[in-house]
């Protein structure tokens, strides 16, 4: 197709609504503005150090430091899509608790969830990173009231989000997103300022030959992660007779993306670095909307004992163990933590390939 026709965001909204009669538009509508929100947060990011924006350096509830662009992100979003009488609350990682929806404005019937910038850390070395949203249907409470949100009115698991997606701000702008109907990608067109469609169907290939994980924290791994990346890392020599290649970019959403595009396998995993927490990844605005995406693309997405989808949240800001991507990569890491642990003993006879193994 030449580049002149390929379809817009909104030509592409408006062929999804065409499935549903009955639907008012408001979803549609919402994902516009999250859309229009993550074109200035765009701009924001390719200004660099020129960007106008005050410097933060404050610490957000889960005690990270908030970068300036992490701040004015989050704003971006929030005046981006607080007006529209479409949202009932939002929730995000740079706040506390929900916010509600000012009084002057209408409520509506959806709820926002997002982490506006992932990866922030690569913000000073200029490598990608991204805004990772999910939209969320309030409580017919909620609703049905007007009241305002509360944290338990967030905790519905990933399987029923409504919409979820990410912007990612690399060599170029791109939307990914889906509304439960396969994964499409848009590409910015710096020109017209409008999203292309320019990844009609995106599928993760079954299998891949990479992986991406932080092995810095591979003292604190669990066994059947550390039984994995060994396998992986022996290569043609090892189990699995191929050998693997490793990326780590730091910006879950860059690799996401990378696995979107070419297959591979992402893991951050429960480990014992800090015992209290369940992962490094947070349920809410990281794992559910990748997840989700990943799902819808064919790929799987796994605490590594069971699906991400499935986790019922129990707090704003949950963290969790997150393995995504290529289907037989995530099921394989799936079944090596549902088989009898047998590689945590340093004896050689009780390792792996012991005479003893079932
Ligand atoms: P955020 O910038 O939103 O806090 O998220 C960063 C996350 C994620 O994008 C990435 O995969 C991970 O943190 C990087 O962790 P390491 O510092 O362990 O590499
Ligand atoms: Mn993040
Ligand atoms: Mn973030």
């Amino acid at each position: 197709m030449p580049l002149s026709k390929l379809p817009t965001l909104t030509q592409y909204l408006i062929d999804q609504r065409r499935r549903f009669p009955q639907a008012s538009g408001e979803l549609n509508a919402l994902i516009l503005d999250v859309s229009i929100a993550c074109k200035a947060i765009a701009r924001t990011v390719a200004f660099g150090s020129l960007a106008d924006i005050a410097s933060a350096g404050s610490v957000n509830v889960q005690g990270e430091e908030q970068k300036p662009l992490d701040v004015a992100s989050n704003e971006m979003l929030m005046r981006q899509t607080e007006w529209s009488g479409h949202l009932a609350g939002m929730a995000s990682e740079e706040m506390d608790s929900p916010y509600q929806i000012p009084g002057e404005y209408p409520r509506g019937k959806y709820l926002l969830v997002f982490d506006p910038l992932d990866g922030s850390s690569n913000i000073d070395v200029n490598v990608s990173v991204g805004t990772i949203f999910s939209i969320l249907r309030a409580p017919q409470d909620v609703i049905d009231s007007g009241r305002d949100v509360t944290d338990e009115d967030f905790f519905q698991p990933g399987s029923t989000q409504v919409a979820a997606g990410y912007a990612l701000y690399g060599p170029t702008t791109m939307l990914v997103l889906t509304v439960g109907n396969g994964v499409v990608g848009f590409t910015l067109d710096p020109n017209l300022g409008e999203y292309k469609l320019t990844h009609p169907n995106i599928q993760v290939p079954e299998d891949t030959k990479e992986f991406a994980i932080n092995s810095s924290n591979s003292r604190f791994w669990e066994a059947p992660v550390k039984r994995y990346v060994d396998e992986c890392l022996a290569g043609k020599t090892g189990p699995r007779g191929k050998d693997f290649n490793m990326r780590w970019i730091a910006s879950m959403v860059a690799e996401a993306h990378r696995i979107l595009m070419r297959g591979g396998v992402f893991m951050y995993p429960r480990d014992t670095k800090e015992p209290t927490k369940a992962g490094r990844l947070r349920l809410l605005y990281e794992a559910c909307p990748i997840g989700f995406i990943m799902e819808q693309a064919g790929g799987r997405a796994s605490t590594g004992r069971e699906p991400i989808l499935g986790v019922p949240p129990n707090a704003l800001h949950q963290r969790i163990g997150l393995v995504f991507g290529s289907r037989n990569e995530v099921e394989r890491i799936e079944r090596y933590h549902a088989e009898p642990q047998h590689n945590d003993s340093p004896i050689p006879l009780f390792s792996d390939r012991s005479l003893f193994r079932d």
